[in-house]
C-alpha cells in the first residue's frame, strides 16, 4: 500500500509538492484547501498527467480536513505568500491563525503523522505547529535550510560553471535575512569553495542567497517562489518516508544544541523513519555562532507576538 501524504494548501507550493511527489511515485497525496473546488480541480488535472508522467499513486483534493485521516505525513503549505515589499514576518498574524486550525485538525485526524511546515514565517510557524499538535519534536520540522542551501548551491554552480549536483552546501539559521550560509562547509566535488572562488565573491553569493526569496518575489510581483521550495520539501519528505537518513539543514526544535533552547531554527539533521533522528551540533566559528544566536534571538521576540 502506498504511503499517504496530506498537503494542506493547494496553491503554488502545495500543488508543486503534489506534482513532484507523484512524478517520483512517493506517496498518495490528498490536497486540502479552503477554496471550494480548487484542490479537487488541481488533483484532477495532475491525475490526468499521470499516464504520460507515469504515476502509480493517487492524487485527490478536498475541502474537508477529515480527509487527511491517518496520513503518514502532513505538509503544511497553506497561508498567504509574500508580496513585493513584505518580509516573511509580515505574514505572521494571518498565517498563525491558519497554522492553528491545521494543527488542531492534524492532531485530531492524523495523530501519528510527521509534519513538515513550509508556511512563513517558517521557523515561527513550525514552532506554532509543534505547540498546537503537541507532537514530539522529532515529528515536526520545517523546510527552509534545504531551500536556502539549494539556492546557494545553484549560485555556486553557476559561478564555477560546474554541474549543479557537484555542489554541496550548508546554510544554517532562520529562514530569513538572518540566515547563515557557511561557505567553509560548501564544496564542489569535495573541493572547498575557498579554493575556487575569492572571498569577496563568496560574500556576494552568500548575500544573494540571504535575499534569494526576496529576489524572486520582486520579479514575480504577485506571490513568492514555489518550484524550489516544493522540490526542497519533497527531498525532506522522501528522506523520512523512505528512511534515507539524508543529512539536511532543516528547522528543528533545539534543546541546548548551539547553546540555544526552546526555539525552531535551521540546523543540520538526519531525517529518517523517525523523523528528525539526530541534530548535528557543529563547532562554529565565533562569527557564525554569534550570527546563529542573533537569528534565534530575533525569533524569540517574534514568538512573543503570537503569545509564546
Ligand atoms: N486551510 C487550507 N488552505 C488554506 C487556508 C486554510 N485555513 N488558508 C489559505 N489556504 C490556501 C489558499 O486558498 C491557497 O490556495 O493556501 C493556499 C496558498 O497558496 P498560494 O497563495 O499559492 O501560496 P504559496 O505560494 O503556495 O505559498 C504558501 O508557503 O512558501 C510559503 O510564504 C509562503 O506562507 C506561504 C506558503
Amino acid at each position: 500500500m502506498n504511503k499517504k501524504v496530506a498537503v494542506i494548501g493547494a496553491g503554488n507550493v502545495g500543488a508543486s509538492v503534489a506534482q513532484y511527489m507523484a512524478e517520483t511515485n512517493l506517496a498518495d497525496v490528498v490536497m486540502i484547501d479552503i477554496i471550494e473546488g480548487f484542490p479537487q480541480g488541481k488533483a484532477l488535472d495532475l491525475t490526468q498527467a499521470g499516464p504520460i508522467r507515469n504515476y502509480n499513486c493517487m492524487i485527490t483534493g478536498s475541502n474537508d480536513y477529515a480527509d487527511i485521516k491517518d496520513a503518514d505525513m502532513v505538509i503544511m503549505t497553506a497561508g498567504l505568500p509574500r508580496k513585493p515589499g513584505m518580509s516573511r514576518e509580515d505574514l505572521l498574524a494571518a498565517n498563525a491563525g491558519i497554522v492553528k486550525t491545521a494543527g488542531e485538525n492534524i492532531k485530531k485526524y492524523a495523530p501519528n503523522s510527521f509534519v513538515i511546515v513550509v508556511s512563513n514565517p517558517l521557523d515561527i510557524m513550525t514552532y506554532h505547529m509543534w505547540k498546537t499538535t503537541g507532537f514530539p519534536k522529532n515529528r515536526v520540522c520545517g523546510q527552509a535550510g534545504v531551500l536556502d542551501s539549494t539556492r546557494f548551491r545553484a549560485f555556486v554552480a553557476m559561478e564555477c560553471g560546474v554541474a549543479m549536483r557537484e555542489v554541496q552546501a550548508m546554510v544554517l539559521g532562520g529562514h530569513g535575512d538572518t540566515m547563515v550560509p557557511v561557505p567553509r562547509y560548501t564544496t564542489v566535488a569535495g573541493i572547498p569553495i575557498s579554493e575556487l572562488i575569492d572571498a569577496k565573491r563568496i560574500e556576494e553569493i552568500s548575500e544573494r542567497t540571504r535575499f534569494g526569496g526576496g529576489e524572486i518575489v520582486k520579479l514575480l510581483k504577485k506571490g513568492s517562489a514555489f518550484y524550489a521550495p516544493a522540490a526542497a520539501t519533497v527531498e525532506m519528505a522522501r528522506s523520512i518516508l523512505c528512511d534515507e537518513k539524508r543529512v539536511v539543514p532543516c528547522s528543528c526544535q533545539l534543546d541546548g544544541e548551539y547553546g540555544i533552547k526552546d526555539i525552531y531554527i535551521g540546523v543540520p539533521a538526519i531525517l529518517g523513519a523517525n523523523g528528525v533522528e539526530k541534530i548535528f551540533d557543529l563547532k562554529l566559528s565565533d562569527k557564525e555562532q554569534a550570527d546563529l544566536k542573533a537569528s534565534a534571538e530575533k525569533y524569540k521576540g517574534v514568538l512573543k507576538e503570537i503569545g509564546y
